[in-house]
């Protein structure tokens, strides 16, 4: 990838949410389906939220100055994010039904994350900002948008996709650079952590996997059968990330060879819990492990090569 290009378009692609006519009139909406957009939008803003961080992290990380300022966009692109979900719920909520709150689940999942985030490697911690930003910045916001079916909701929608495929071509291009020669090299240099840091490392992890699961479920699992029944984004951001970690050179690293194992294991009766429970341990989402989209995802290769790819791009 030409990083320099890359910063150009990162920062060409800024938009301003002042830009976008957030007077007009909502839809008319049943009471149901009001209270699950606003509260959809509201959990949205605070997912925005954790994606700024993260990227805030790599940015810190970030040797190479190019690098540095591309996340740095990234990091005002996820906060505009969380400022628009932020305005889209209050667009949507008309009638004032209720209060509505960020939910529980995501306040500690965010917290132990990030504070996990910096005790991980680069090439772990990139990971799990993968998984994330196609499941739930990309796949999410898309049922959202859908589900809400209004030009308001659609408008910002298209912008955050034009930040998030910028978002997505890095996390794919970081993921590469993580299991070339060049990083490992550059590993082999670095010193050892001390034990301490090791088992802060482990501690942060593990309290982060405590409060995935009721996180994905909340804010994942629970709206996505609602809005996306059929679990077709599900499988796009699947096959998006399956297709990535079976790259040759990606294939070898260890978390994402882990992965393929289990799900090799899942796909066999006899050895599934243990997969199941693996998965758990290392906060993988179970759907990366169900073996119908690995089977949906090969009849879709086969029967309309490139689609997957195009829809997500
Ligand atoms: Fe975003
Ligand atoms: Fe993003």
């Amino acid at each position: 990838m030409d990083l320099d290009r890359m910063l150009e378009k990162c920062l060409a692609g800024q938009w301003r949410i002042s830009e976008l006519d957030w007077d007009r009139t909502p839809p008319p909406m049943s009471r149901k389906k009001e209270e699950e957009v606003v509260q959809y939008f509201t959990d949205m803003a605070g997912i925005e939220r954790i994606a700024a961080a993260l990227f805030e992290e790599q940015a810190a990380r970030a040797k190479d100055p190019r690098l540095k300022a591309i996340f740095k966009t990234f990091v005002d692109d996820e906060l505009r994010h969380a400022r628009a979900a932020e305005l889209l719920a209050e667009h949507y909520n008309v009638n004032k039904y209720r209060v509505y709150r960020q939910s529980e689940s995501l306040h500690h999942f965010a917290y132990h994350f990030i504070n996990a985030l910096r005790h991980l490697s680069a090439e772990v911690a990139t990971v799990y900002v993968t998984v994330g930003e196609l499941l739930l910045d990309v796949a999410l916001l898309r049922s959202i948008d859908c589900f809400v079916d209004d030009p308001m909701s659609s408008e910002v929608m298209t912008r955050i996709n034009r930040d998030e495929s910028r978002h997505i071509a890095m996390d794919f291009y970081m993921t590469e650079y993580y299991a070339s020669d060049a990083y490992q090299e550059e590993l082999a240099r670095q010193p050892k952590k001390s034990l301490r840091d090791e088992l802060a490392a482990w501690y942060a992890f593990g309290q982060t996997m405590r409060h995935a699961r009721p996180f994905l479920k909340a804010i994942f699992l629970d709206p996505m059968s609602e809005i996306d029944p059929e679990g077709e984004r599900i499988l796009e951001a699947f096959s998006r990330y399956q297709n990535l970690i079976e790259r040759p050179n990606v294939s070898k690293r260890p978390l994402p060879a882990t992965i393929l194992r289990t799900q090799r294991l899942a796909s066999y009766r006899p050895t599934k819990k243990i997969a199941d429970r693996f998965a758990h341990m290392i906060g993988l989402p179970a759907q990366m492990l169900d073996p119908s989209l690995l089977e949906k995802r090969a009849i879709r290769q086969r029967t309309q090569p490139g689609r997957v790819e195009a829809k997500l791009a």
